[in-house]
């Protein structure tokens, strides 16, 4: 039966009915809607609507209700409800009588469901902080064991100066705990109640909104009903920050992919996140990752069509905003599910050191070095750039690095160049060098994994 049947004398069109409702979707919120119906009627006992006994009675059954949703969501699905509000509301009938129709006095659908969502935010910003966590652990545990492990360090994609294994964990690590922060700013500032607020202007019964909002774990309360009621900024929020981190954990399947390809074959991902051709026998393809890459795209659009949606619409409450279910929920579902899967490719990884190493070694990767040792022995660093310029052609037209280019050769480039240079162009020493804060020098890679595990043992 619909909620608002006194003023209609016909029945609403089915197809209508079809298009309006948003149980189908929105039957996520029944625990949420559950847990504010019992806030409410101790809000109303407190007001004297209900009495001491009939807020218990509607108490239990809502109770009884929520362990039922909590085993069977599903069930929901089964009625023709308009959504989870009226769902919610006829169930209490049916179980308590009467009594059941007293819970919505003061109560508009809009402040109701604004406060279920904003519970369910909550609750599944819990849900990704910790996996989130887990995801930054596993980098952590990756960084320890590849603590030497040398990787070739990129830009433009071609190879810049050698890094480690370890130091590009850590570098995922920043913006995964960059994401974390962001999430917990956007827990924060949706952390105030909007029930109380009625259709748009406020409830008329002298509701404590305060102890009402502390009794649902919020904050505080909203403080004004219009904004309380037609407030989708952390539906935004949310999204938005899983964008961010959805872009984050793309470029890391993008690394990924490529150190996984038979052109670096740098890794090699598990048997357990990888999937074979139907054609082609030798095939093992990095799927998790394509899919963690590909998935980014429908956040950012979820996001962008909540902003769509929300743009210019009058205050307050508008039909309109029954659209910024679906978005979030996929956004966080698939968020959530992308950073596990992305932990998950971490187990059973191998590395192939000596390929990394290889690599690392190649493409002149040391130049750098070449004229920081000219710089320390006094030329200015414009020049030495020059110098070690003209000194990797030569290398590239004798198809070595400059390590094995001799003394003479290096001399004819510079003169201040000793036989102390060779020291300074070994992987080990381009590592070391770069010992300043934050830097790829073991010593640093240490100190960060510490100061990481330090931050995550204290959650
Ligand atoms: N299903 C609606 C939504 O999700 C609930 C609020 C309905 N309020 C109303 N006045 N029609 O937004």
């Amino acid at each position: 039966m619909a909620l608002w049947g006194g003023r209609f004398s016909q029945a609403a069109d089915k197809r209508f009915q079809a298009f309006n409702d948003s149980l189908r979707f929105d039957y996520r919120l029944a625990e949420q809607d559950i847990v504010g119906s019992i806030a409410w009627s101790k809000a109303l006992r407190s007001v004297g609507v209900l009495s001491d006994d009939e807020q218990q009675q509607l108490e239990l059954a809502l109770n009884e209700l929520k362990l039922s949703v909590m085993e069977n969501p599903e069930q929901i699905l089964n009625s023709d409800a308009e959504d989870i509000h009226s769902w919610v509301e006829q169930q209490l009938i049916d179980k308590v009588g009467d009594l059941g129709k007293k819970l919505h006095t003061g109560r508009s659908r809009n402040d109701q469901v604004a406060t279920d969502l904003k519970l369910w935010c909550r609750q599944q910003g819990q849900q990704i902080l910790l996996s989130l966590d887990k995801l930054q652990q596993q980098l952590v545990d990756v960084a320890s064991q590849h603590h030497d492990t040398v990787l070739p360090g990129y830009t433009h994609l071609q190879r810049a100066q050698p890094v480690t294994f370890a130091h590009w964990c850590l570098a995922y690590l920043e913006m995964f705990e960059r994401d974390t922060t962001r999430l917990k700013d956007a827990l924060n500032r949706l952390d105030t109640c909007p029930l109380g607020s009625g259709a748009l202007a406020g409830t008329a019964y002298p509701i404590d909104r305060d102890a009402l909002a502390q009794n649902l774990g919020f904050k505080r309360a909203t403080r004004n009903s219009l904004d309380s009621v037609s407030d989708r900024d952390h539906v935004m929020e949310m999204m938005s920050a899983a964008s961010m981190s959805m872009l984050h954990l793309s470029r890391m399947a993008e690394d990924m992919i490529f150190y996984n390809s038979g052109e670096s074959g740098f890794i090699e991902l598990a048997d357990t996140v990888t999937s074979g051709s139907s054609l082609m026998p030798q095939k093992k393809n990095p799927d998790a990752l394509e899919l963690i890459r590909g998935r980014t795209g429908r956040v950012y659009g979820a996001l962008s069509a909540m902003m769509m949606t929300v743009k210019a619409l009058p205050l307050a409450y508008n039909k309109d905003m029954q659209e910024d279910k679906e978005g979030l929920f996929d956004a966080m579902d698939t968020w959530h599910d992308c950073l596990d899967m992305a932990a998950l490719c971490f187990e059973g990884i191998t590395i192939h050191k000596d390929k990394t190493l290889q690599a690392a070694q190649q493409g002149h990767a040391n130049a750098t070095e070449l004229a920081d040792y000219l710089v320390s022995k006094g030329i200015p660093f414009r020049e030495a750039h020059h110098i070690v310029g003209v000194a990797v052609v030569s290398a590239i037209e004798q198809g070595c690095g400059l390590e094995d280019l001799p003394l003479a050769t290096l001399q004819q480039f510079s003169p201040v160049i000793e036989d102390d240079v060779y020291a300074m162009l070994t992987i080990e020493s381009c590592l070391a060098q770069r010992r300043a804060l934050g830097g790829v020098a073991p010593e640093q890679v240490s100190f960060a994994i510490q100061e990481a595990q330090k931050r995550l043992d204290k959650r």
